[in-house]
């Protein structure tokens, strides 16, 4: 490789989930600590990160065709005298197939795992002088330590509190990219969470493969769980709303359901992956869950706050998986009655117990099942966002929306809501909720509650 000059710009293009969009705001954060900047809209950047997923085949195969898209427009550059982009490779594919991708993309300079990436500036430094670096150890406590304050962002912010997943379901990769649950401490927390408050932040959403999880001790050195932390950070003034997301349903306990009834900025709000209805699927899935006791972990958040929002996640299509066992994750999705859902075919990831289980599932079957679940979730999205109507609620304006005068935002319930009133980013504004699409709603202006 060559030796090169300083990156002056860079670009993030995070995959897959959450966490990561919180990893690469991190990575901006430190590549700000150096003076490199983003790259503007419709700029080449000096410094491309592909901030990668590896939960499903699709998204680990988008790293190769976006490396081969930045190659050859690295070539044009320089066949016009400007330069390529140097290429880094972070996130879960990196730390899955960081040697592959070594070997694989001769263009790639650096390759960093999830646990890794407070190193960049390091590894950045040796790509510089034309050398290759690879970091994908996992001292996952290390990173957050190394990482520089909070910056401005919008209204809405992530916080990952906890990492890692001790769980192993079968299909699953994340306990080997991510490693083991791990808790950040409840301090360290704490005082991000107020930093991303005066940065201007009126929701924070806590993250974690298994969220609920995390567990730490408060500042009296009393042990608390998630619905502790969320108690203690609804006192911070100028936090509006808090939500968190991945649960298992395993990690819940009383106080998590009850701070539901009990925090008025914790909204009314759960994504709680089930990914199958039937019990001989869970139990080769390893979830360690039945379709019956996540029902009735359901009705306990009911019971603890009556208009909850329910979300989930949905895997068709797991080796096996009989025509009669599929119907019976329909039949889960008519019982609960989700807000929203995100629904996936399986797939197979090396490595994970279920990638050489017998009776995998043909492509047909699986689109054809896949149909058939987002038709019928889509009928309860669009059921529930109908029964919203006529309901006041406070809308979190995010954007603009598609029409001159038009603002777009978040209701407690998660719906984006969309109006037409004088308002800006970061608003809360009280709306009545008064027509209702397949994805989004239209309120009528009440009040602008806080500027
Ligand atoms: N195939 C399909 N979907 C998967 N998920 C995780 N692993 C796989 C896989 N191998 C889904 C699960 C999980 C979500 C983040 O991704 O539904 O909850
Ligand atoms: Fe993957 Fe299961 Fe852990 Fe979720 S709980 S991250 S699906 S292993």
């Amino acid at each position: 490789m060559k030796p090169t000059s300083a990156p002056q710009t860079y670009r993030v293009k995070s995959f897959g989930c959450q966490m990561n969009v919180y990893d690469g705001e991190r990575m901006g954060e430190l590549l700000a600590e150096r003076g490199i900047v983003p790259a503007p809209e419709g700029e080449e950047a000096d410094l491309v990160i592909l901030n990668t997923c590896h939960i499903r085949e699709k998204a680990a195969e988008k790293v190769y065709s976006d490396i081969g898209r930045l190659v050859a427009a690295g070539k044009e550059a320089e066949a016009q005298g400007g330069r390529a982009p140097l290429i880094a490779v972070a996130g879960c594919v990196a730390q899955a197939e960081g040697e592959e991708i070594m070997a694989r993309a001769p263009a790639v300079s650096i390759v960093v795992g999830p646990q890794a990436y407070h190193r960049l500036p390091e590894m950045l430094d040796k790509a510089q002088k034309g050398e290759r670096a690879t970091d994908t150890d996992m001292p996952a406590i290390a990173k957050f330590d190394a990482l520089p304050q909070r910056k401005k962002r919008g209204p809405s912010a992530f916080l990952t509190v906890q990492e890692g997943c001790d769980k192993f379901c079968t299909y699953c990769v994340v306990p080997y990219t991510r490693g083991a649950e791990i808790s950040r401490p409840f301090s360290h927390l704490v005082a991000e969470a107020r930093k991303l408050v005066e940065a201007g932040a009126k929701e924070i959403t806590l993250l974690g493969q298994n969220v609920n999880a995390w567990a730490g001790e408060d500042d009296k050195g009393r042990s608390v769980g998630l619905g502790g932390l969320i108690r203690t950070l609804a006192a911070i003034d100028g936090l509006e709303r808090i939500r968190y997301t991945t649960s298992h349903p395993n990690d819940m306990d009383d106080d998590l359901i009850a701070a539901h009834g009990e925090v008025a900025k914790l909204m009314p709000y759960l994504h709680l992956p089930v990914q199958a209805g039937n019990d001989r699927i869970l139990k080769a899935m390893n979830r360690q869950h039945t379709a019956e006791s996540y029902l009735k972990l359901i009705e306990r958040f009911r019971a603890a706050r009556p208009d909850i929002a329910l979300s989930g996640d949905f895997i068709v299509g797991f080796p096996g998986e009989t025509e009669a066992e599929f119907q019976d994750t329909l039949s889960i999705v008519d019982e609960v009655r989700y807000a929203a859902c995100f629904s996936f075919k399986y797939s197979p990831r090396p490595g994970t117990p279920a990638a050489t289980m017998d009776g995998q599932i043909s492509a047909e079957e699986m689109d054809d099942r896949l149909q058939r679940l987002q038709q019928r979730i889509a009928h309860h999205q669009y059921a529930f966002n109908q029964a919203s109507i006529g309901k006041t609620c406070q809308v979190l304006v995010e954007r603009t929306g598609r029409h001159p005068g038009q603002w777009l935002g978040k209701s407690p319930w998660l719906q984006s809501v969309w109006f037409e009133a004088p308002a800006a980013i970061g608003d809360l504004v009280e709306v009545d909720l008064a027509e209702a699409g397949p994805n989004s709603l239209k309120g009528l202006v009440r009040q602008t509650v806080s500027v």
